[in-house]
């Protein structure tokens, strides 16, 4: 269990690598945000949540938000369904890359890159009733803070530069494997990834990923076998083509956003999140993985 100082510490240590990153800046409305935020929060797996800097102030969560799909999708479908459509495997290309999409016959590599992630989303709007509402009820629930909201700002700015994503999405609709109507599937992958959640929250909606399966509020939302399964993905594909960095320097399953935002996981003992705007060149928060790694090197923590 860390304590209240240690997180102090890290943050007050990481700090001086402010202004080595760079801010995300292709979709216009996150570039607005602060560089020199910087927070990081922990919950254990007896529901208590600890946090340094700017842990409880709002961000947009982006790509952690595919954690979070592919977990809704595991309750909604069987595993088959969702595996002959989305690969498990990293990718080593950037996560919006195309090309592997074309090479591969339009089934992604893993779903957490944009193409497996606009997949997923493509399930989810084939099962839920108001996919929108029902994922801000499910993130609501699983970090205990109802005030949770999507940012219409950066969704739209998202919608008004999605030529990539559109790009993607319409390339694996070429080769059959996307079912839905591809614009309204991007605007629901674009509120998901527009979520503005805090440290605090992200560190409490991931806890089930530490805890077996078991939400903060004692729920199961997916097996343990399954949250095992979900643990290895993030480990091998949560980081992009920064994961083996990841793996070597900080020893978690994690996953990345390019607001800034990291979550990571010690199985059986607690959840993190950290938070520092700029980027490194994969994409993931330079001060954040500098300041988990941090951590599990006071804690002495790693899977491996
Ligand atoms: O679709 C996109 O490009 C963004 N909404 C999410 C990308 C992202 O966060 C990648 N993570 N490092």
């Amino acid at each position: 269990m860390p304590e209240q100082a240690l997180l102090e510490q890290v943050v007050a240590q990481v700090r001086p690598l402010l202004g080595q990153g760079k801010v995300a800046d292709y979709i216009p409305a996150l570039a607005n945000v602060d560089p020199g935020k910087l927070g990081i929060a922990v919950t254990t797996i007896d529901g208590t949540t600890i946090g340094a800097g700017d842990y409880l102030e709002p961000f947009s969560i982006q790509s952690i938000s595919k954690v979070f799909s592919l977990t809704v999708a595991l309750t909604l479908y069987e595993e088959q369904d969702i595996w002959s459509r989305v690969g498990k495997e990293p990718s080593g290309q950037s996560f919006n890359s195309l090309v592997q999409i074309e090479l591969e016959r339009g089934v992604p590599r893993n779903p957490f890159i944009n193409a497996g992630a606009l997949i997923i989303a493509d399930l989810l709007h084939t099962r839920l009733g108001a996919p929108k509402q029902r994922m801000l009820e499910i993130v609501r629930a699983l970090s205990g803070n109802p005030h949770i909201v999507y940012d219409k700002q950066v969704a739209a700015s998202e919608y008004d530069h999605s030529a990539r994503n559109a790009a993607i999405a319409y390339l694996m609709k070429s080769f059959g494997n996307f079912n839905n109507d591809v614009n309204r599937v991007l605007k629901n992958y674009f509120h998901y990834c527009a979520m503005r959640m805090s440290c605090a929250d992200l560190s409490k909606a991931m806890l089930y990923l530490a805890n077996g399966g078991k939400s903060l509020s004692g729920e199961a939302i997916v097996s343990p076998i399954q949250t095992r399964k979900l643990n290895a993905l993030l480990a091998t594909s949560g980081l992009y083509d920064g994961a083996g960095e990841f793996a070597y320097r900080v020893g978690m399953p994690g996953k990345s956003g390019v607001g800034g935002g990291i979550i990571a996981v010690i199985p059986g003992d607690m959840s993190v999140c950290v938070w520092s705007p700029e980027l490194d060149k994969n994409g993931n928060s330079l001060a954040g993985t500098a300041a988990l790694e941090m951590l599990s090197q006071s804690l002495g923590r790693s899977i491996f």
